[in-house]
């Protein structure tokens, strides 16, 4: 079942290509129409006000990401949170609320449950978005969508979360349409960036040797700091949790502005520090991060796009990837953090597949 690979991780970060085509066709095929989310969706998109999306784990990342594109792209206000913490608070039901579930499995227990609650307190409305066909989430939703990912055997999420991120755009373009914030034009736009997607994460996945070198760099270290800004923090968060799972370095990530509120009390020379740092509006910004972490001697690891104007100097290591994305930039980049982690495990020999303590499906509290 491996083929040529060595093992079911790396093989399902090779086959995001085709689960990230096979997963845009549904919005590409139709033209982003509300059906593919069920036959109420039509009236459901026209009558919500806001979105609240609930998640555990890289699932939730997968949320955050969408976030940016729910509220750029349709305008619709959306709140994200971990469901574990959602189910044991007060909550204000709104039934012009639609409530999304994220999750790989379908069976998250903790995901399942603040569904319920969220149902019980009086939001009529959700939409499941699963990778796994009549699991229990889509089940218990009004409206449901798969990613088409395929089984994902690997513990470590990785086309599960690439897959769910093109849904989540391919949603936020739907709802703009259906509620007058997506001209054709945009539509055009957004249907080239999807169709574009696919080579872009080939080109990234071009990136293994150099993101391999990094990798020997990593393994001794007792832990690693991710930062981004604005769409691309979600992904320093997905980065630093594909390092702690893998690996067991402990890693954390930040939005790079935090870095001066405590986190920077931590660099030195011994603490790498990942940076996704797309050409985007947040690059300058960004950059004076980087000079901050640069200043106290930290060892800075640059992922960013064709575009920029970073340059290999000592103690900055910069890795591009092939161009620039624009607005799914965020799934390119997790190409790489993926990558970056799972040759850090090879090097330091640990249960890529199986890390310790975890489980697939996580169906207990
Ligand atoms: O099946 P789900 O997407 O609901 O799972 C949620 C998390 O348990 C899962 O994403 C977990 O964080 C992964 N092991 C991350 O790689």
């Amino acid at each position: 079942e491996l083929g040529l690979h060595s093992h079911f991780m790396q093989k399902e970060i090779y086959e995001q290509p085709k689960a990230i085509a096979d997963t845009a066709e549904i919005f590409l095929d139709g033209g982003f129409i509300a059906e593919n989310f069920g036959d109420d969706a039509p009236a459901i998109f026209k009558t919500i006000n806001s979105i609240k999306i609930l998640a555990c784990g890289t699932s939730y990342y997968a949320a955050l990401t969408g976030k940016y594109w729910l509220e750029s792209i349709a305008k619709i206000r959306c709140d994200v949170e971990i469901a574990s913490e959602y189910r044991y608070r007060d909550v204000i039901a709104d039934d012009k609320e639609l409530v999304i579930t994220i999750s790989q499995s379908g069976e998250t227990l903790d995901t399942m449950e603040a569904l319920k609650y969220a149902v019980a307190q009086g939001h009529t409305h959700s939409l499941s978005i699963c990778n796994v066909m009549e699991s229990a989430l889509p089940r218990s939703s009004s409206l449901a969508i798969y990613t088409r990912a395929g089984a994902e055997i690997g513990v470590a999420s990785t086309k599960a979360f690439t897959t769910q991120l093109v849904i989540l755009f391919g949603l936020a373009v739907t709802l703009g349409r259906v509620r007058g914030h997506v001209s054709e034009a945009d539509l055009e736009r957004y249907a080239d960036d999807l169709r574009q997607l696919p080579g872009s994460i080939q080109h990234a996945l071009n990136l293994e040797p150099q993101l391999g070198v990094w990798a020997q760099k990593f393994a001794a270290k007792p832990s690693a700091l991710f930062l981004g800004r604005g769409i691309h923090y979600p992904i320093a968060l997905e980065g630093a949790l594909k390092l702690k799972e893998l690996t067991y370095i402990h890693a954390e990530a930040y939005p790079a502005g935090e870095l001066k509120h405590g986190p920077l009390a931590l660099v030195d020379e011994n603490m790498p520090v990942v940076v996704i740092a797309p050409n985007d509006s947040l690059l300058d910004k960004v950059k004076a991060n980087m000079q901050e972490v640069g200043a106290r001697g930290g060892e800075l690891f640059v992922l960013t796009d064709l575009d920029s104007d970073f340059t290999d100097t000592e103690g900055v290591h910069v890795i591009r990837t092939p161009r620039h994305i624009g607005v799914l930039s965020p799934i390119v980049h997790t190409i790489a953090v993926q990558l970056l982690s799972y040759h850090v495990a090879l090097v330091r020999g640990t249960d890529v597949d199986k890390p310790r303590n975890l489980a697939k499906s996580v169906t207990v509290e």
